[in-house]
C-alpha cells in the first residue's frame, strides 16, 4: 500500500474516477449484507464522508467485525462512479488495514444522545462529529481571513502580553498570575501581601483585552491589529460569555469614530462574505442541520447598511416600545447598561438590521473613551448583532493628557500601573481609535450555533476547565 500515497477525502470526492487510490480516515457508519458492506468514512477535511464499498468474499469476515464506528482505517481501492445516490465518486476497496479498533461499547459518540449539553461532556471527542468538524474549519478560516484582512490593508500584527498588571477595562474581572506559595502567603511588615517576593516583583494577572499595549503600537506604527486569547473571570454562565476567549483588536492613529465604525462594517462584512464563498459546504451543513435561516442571515448581512445610533436615542426607541407594551425583564433607564433583551430588540425588531450604537454615558464605559462636548456621554461604539447582541465593543480614545488625567483621578485608578500609557497623551498624542471583536462571537453568528461553549474546541467557563 505505501508506494501510493493517501488522497483526502475532500479531494476524492471531487477527482475523477477511474483509479487507484488510498483514503484514511475514522469509520462514520458500516451497514451492508451477506455480499456486500457500505462503511462511511471521514477524514476531517470536509463534512462529506467518502463511501467505501466492500465485496465480502474478498476480504476476512473477522476484518468487518472489527470496522465500527470509530475505528481508524487505511482503505487501497478504485475510484469509481457512484451508483448510488448521495456521492459521485465512491472507493470499490481491494485493501482495508485497520489501524486502530474502537469498542462500540466504550466509545462516547457511539450513545444515541448527541445532544449539544451531552458532547460538551466529550468534548475530547466531539470533534470528530459532523458539526464540530463544521464549526472548527469554519473556525480556523475566519482566523486565517482576519489575518488575511488586516494584511491586505497594512496593519500590523503586534503581539501583546497575556501577563499584565493592568485592568484595561477596569471591570475588575482578572484572573491573577503568581507563584506565590498560598499555603504560606509572605506578608509585609503592615500586614499586606508582599508581591515583591512573587515572580515578576507585583500583582499581575491574565489579560482581559490588549488595547492599551495596542495604543502603545499605533502611537508607532500607525495602524496595528491583536489576536489572542483574553482572560475574564466574570461569573456570567451565559451562551455568550466565555472566561477564555479569543479578541481581535484593531487600534489606528488619526482614525475618529466615524473611519472606526466604517472599518468595523466592512471587516465583519468581510469575514462573513469569505465564510460563504470559501467554507460554503461547511455553513450549508449548518444551516440544514440546525438553523434553515442561517444562510439567509449571513447574505442579509454583507447586503444592508448597518444602523449608526446614539445611545440616547436608542434608549427613547425603547421607551417608545415599553409605552406600546412591549415587555422587558430589566427596566430601560438612561444612564443604565443596556441588556442583551434590549440589545437585541432594537436589532432584531425595530430595525431588523445590525446597529452600531453610539455616545453611551461615560460612567458605564471604561476611562480611555474620548469625552464628548456634553460631559456626559462618551464617544464609545458597540456593533450589535441579530442573535448575538455586542458583537464588537470600541472606542475613539481621548487624546487630550488633561481630559484623560482628570477622568483617571475622577474613578479614583491607581495610576502607578499606567503612567507607561498616559505616556502615549504626553509625547506626540494624536487622535485614535480602535475596537475589539469577540471571536466566538462572531463564530456564533457564522455557524449559527446557540451556545459559545459550542465554537470553541475546549471552552473555559465558571466551574469548567476540563480538558
Ligand atoms: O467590549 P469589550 O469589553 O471591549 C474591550 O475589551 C476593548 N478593550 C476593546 C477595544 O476597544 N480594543 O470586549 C470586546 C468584545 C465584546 O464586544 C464581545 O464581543 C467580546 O469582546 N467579549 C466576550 N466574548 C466572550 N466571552 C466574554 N466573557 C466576553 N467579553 C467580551
Ligand atoms: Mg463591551
Amino acid at each position: 500500500m505505501e508506494t501510493l500515497k493517501r488522497t483526502k477525502i475532500k479531494d476524492l470526492l471531487a477527482a475523477a474516477p477511474g483509479q487507484e487510490v488510498i483514503a484514511k480516515g475514522w469509520v462514520r457508519t458500516k451497514r451492508g449484507n451477506k455480499q456486500v458492506k457500505f462503511i462511511a468514512l471521514n477524514d476531517g477535511s470536509c463534512a462529506a464522508n467518502i463511501q467505501i464499498v466492500a465485496d465480502a468474499a474478498n476480504f476476512d469476515e473477522e476484518l468487518f467485525k472489527k470496522i465500527t464506528t470509530g475505528a481508524s482505517l487505511c482503505v487501497k481501492g478504485n475510484l469509481v462512479e457512484s451508483v448510488g445516490s448521495g456521492q459521485a465518486v465512491e472507493i470499490q476497496a481491494t485493501e482495508i488495514e485497520i489501524y486502530g479498533e474502537c469498542d462500540p461499547m466504550r466509545f462516547p459518540l457511539q450513545k444515541k444522545d448527541t445532544s449539544m449539553e451531552y458532547l460538551r461532556t466529550v468534548a475530547h471527542m466531539r470533534m470528530r462529529t459532523n458539526t464540530f468538524g463544521a464549526v472548527l474549519r469554519l473556525r480556523s478560516a475566519m482566523a486565517y481571513a482576519i489575518h488575511k484582512f488586516y494584511n491586505e490593508k497594512g496593519f500590523v500584527y503586534l503581539h501583546t502580553p497575556l501577563i499584565t498588571e493592568s485592568d484595561c477595562e477596569g471591570a475588575g474581572q482578572m484572573f491573577q498570575v503568581t507563584t506565590l506559595n498560598l499555603d504560606e502567603i509572605p506578608r509585609t511588615k503592615k500586614g499586606a501581601i508582599d508581591y515583591s517576593k512573587d515572580f515578576f516583583g507585583k500583582q499581575t494577572s491574565l489579560t482581559v483585552s490588549g488595547q492599551l499595549e495596542g495604543e502603545l503600537g499605533a502611537t508607532a506604527l500607525g495602524e496595528i491589529y491583536t489576536f489572542g486569547p483574553t482572560f475574564r473571570a466574570e461569573n456570567s454562565n451565559t451562551p455568550r460569555h466565555l472566561a477564555e476567549f479569543w479578541m481581535i483588536e484593531p487600534e489606528m492613529a488619526f482614525y475618529d469614530i466615524k473611519d472606526n465604525m466604517d472599518l468595523a462594517e466592512e471587516f465583519i462584512k468581510y469575514l462573513v462574505k469569505y465564510a460563504l464563498d470559501n467554507c460554503r459546504a461547511d455553513v450549508q451543513f449548518l444551516n440544514d442541520k440546525y438553523d434553515n435561516t442561517l444562510i439567509e442571515r449571513l447574505e442579509g448581512v454583507i447586503g444592508t447598511e448597518f444602523v449608526r445610533l446614539p445611545y440616547t436615542q436608542g434608549i427613547e426607541i425603547l421607551k417608545e416600545a415599553i409605552a406600546n407594551g412591549q415587555q422587558f425583564e430589566y427596566p430601560v433607564d438612561w444612564g443604565t447598561d443596556l441588556q442583551s433583551e434590549h440589545e437585541r430588540y432594537l436589532v432584531e425588531k425595530h430595525f431588523g438590521k445590525p446597529v452600531i450604537l453610539t455616545d453611551y454615558p461615560k460612567d458605564i464605559k471604561a476611562f480611555y473613551m474620548k469625552q464628548n462636548e456634553d460631559g456626559k456621554t462618551v464617544r464609545a461604539m458597540d456593533v450589535l448583532f441579530p442573535k448575538i447582541g455586542e458583537i464588537i465593543g470600541g472606542s475613539e480614545r481621548e487624546a487630550s493628557l488633561e481630559k484623560l488625567e482628570n477622568r483617571i483621578n475622577e474613578l479614583g485608578m491607581s495610576r502607578t500601573n499606567l503612567e507607561w500609557y498616559i505616556d502615549t497623551r504626553r509625547f506626540g498624542t494624536v487622535p485614535h481609535s480602535g475596537f475589539g471583536l469577540g471571536f466566538e462571537r462572531l463564530l456564533l453568528f457564522v455557524t449559527g450555533m446557540s451556545n459559545i461553549r459550542d465554537v470553541i474546541p475546549f471552552p473555559r467557563t465558571p466551574k469548567n476547565a476540563e480538558f
